[in-house]
């Protein structure tokens, strides 16, 4: 972007993986997303959670209602998921797929934020899983072993990847927000129905950002930020331009109060801040040749839609990220980032 001098004009990006929440927040959270996504993964953790038709529907009205108060060019396309939970018959899955779900998530019980109602098993919810398969559904994994210790448990989760892919060759799967060296290779060397999801907070900062100096809760995220030679694993794939992986920002805001507390929340307010900090990343890296595809085609080709026909533009201004947003705190509040996202109509980022 050097090269570009003071403003570039690239396709608008996807985000294959958001959580912008249900009721009080929604449309706060929406703007986080708006003028800089195309479209926009949203994932089924809400309370209630979106695992039948009925919730499906009444979440999409809301997300609808909160895309009609932003400005035309702020608005960007919903994708809805559902959430796989013990018990689901054919026909529920059937009627979500009917219903405009593209993808079903699959939540090991208590791995995360709202996942205490997820299956224990890949078993426990085989009938879900075949019908995905044939109904040519996205199978998207919050790929952790809440027994194993935080810092091994996506690694530790592997295995029964392994063994889902081995029962469902075409299924196709998406393990989500990678953090790991190890799972990178996984997915390097599974077969094509694999691919995966790495956030913006994965590719920029270790461990060590959260807690090596004093301890940042606004990075403090499921799975937690590992160590330098992960995140160069992730920087590797991204910059290997291989179409196995693509951007999910897993932008999960938390109200401040829940997460500056005795119990912090997990999850990174990602969407706002996290396309002009990777443009300056990958600049730096002299990658963005590879970011464009990884943000722009690899996640769209793989769930088989069209690519983004609309464009957006980033300019060479530097802005400070706003320390409270909506109620909560955005990845990298405070700090000040090198491009901006604008649109035609004027600057559109705070
Ligand atoms: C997400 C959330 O808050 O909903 N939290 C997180 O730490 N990433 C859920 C998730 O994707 O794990
Ligand atoms: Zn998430």
């Amino acid at each position: 972007m050097s090269r570009m001098k003071d403003r570039y004009t690239m396709p608008i990006p996807d985000d294959f993986h958001a959580h912008l929440r249900q009721s009080e927040g929604l449309i706060a959270y929406a703007k986080g997303h708006a003028g800089q996504f195309g479209r926009v993964l949203l994932m089924p953790n809400t309370l209630p959670p979106i695992s039948d038709v009925h919730r499906l529907e009444a979440y999409r009205a809301e997300v609808e209602r909160a895309l009609e108060a932003l400005p035309d060019y702020a608005r960007f396309e919903p994708l809805f998921t559902f959430k796989i939970l013990p018990g689901m018959k054919s026909a529920d899955i059937e009627a979500l797929a009917r219903a405009g779900a593209v993808a079903g998530k699959y939540y090991p019980s208590g791995a995360t934020t709202n996942a205490a109602d997820g299956p224990r098993s890949f078993d426990e919810v085989e009938e879900a899983l075949s019908t995905m398969e044939a109904l040519g559904l996205v199978l998207c994994i919050h790929g952790e072993d809440p027994e194993a210790p935080v810092l091994e448990r996506e690694r530790a989760f592997l295995p029964s990847v392994e063994k889902l892919l081995a029962r469902h060759p075409r299924l196709r799967t998406v393990l989500e927000h990678l953090s790991d060296a190890q799972s990178v290779r996984f997915v390097e060397h599974g077969p094509e129905n694999l691919a995966a999801t790495i956030t913006a907070h994965h590719l920029l900062f270790t461990i060590d950002d959260m807690i090596g100096e004093s301890m940042n809760p606004h990075l403090y995220c499921k799975p937690v930020l590992k160590f330098a030679a992960d995140r160069e694993a992730l920087r590797a794939a991204v910059l290997s331009g291989s179409k196995k992986f693509f951007f999910g920002s897993d932008s999960a805001p938390h109200p401040r109060e829940k997460k500056e507390c005795d119990a912090s929340a997990s999850g990174v307010y990602a969407s706002p801040s996290a396309l002009p900090a990777l443009v300056s990343l990958f600049d730096a890296l002299e990658g963005l040749d590879s970011l464009i595809p990884f943000m722009t085609e690899h996640g769209a080709a793989f769930y088989g839609l069209p690519p983004n026909t609309r464009t957006l533009t980033l300019a060479r201004n530097s802005w400070e990220v706003p320390k409270l947003l909506g109620g909560a705190v955005p990845m990298c509040a405070g700090q000040w980032l090198e491009w901006r996202v604008v649109q035609n109509e004027g600057t559109f980022m705070p």
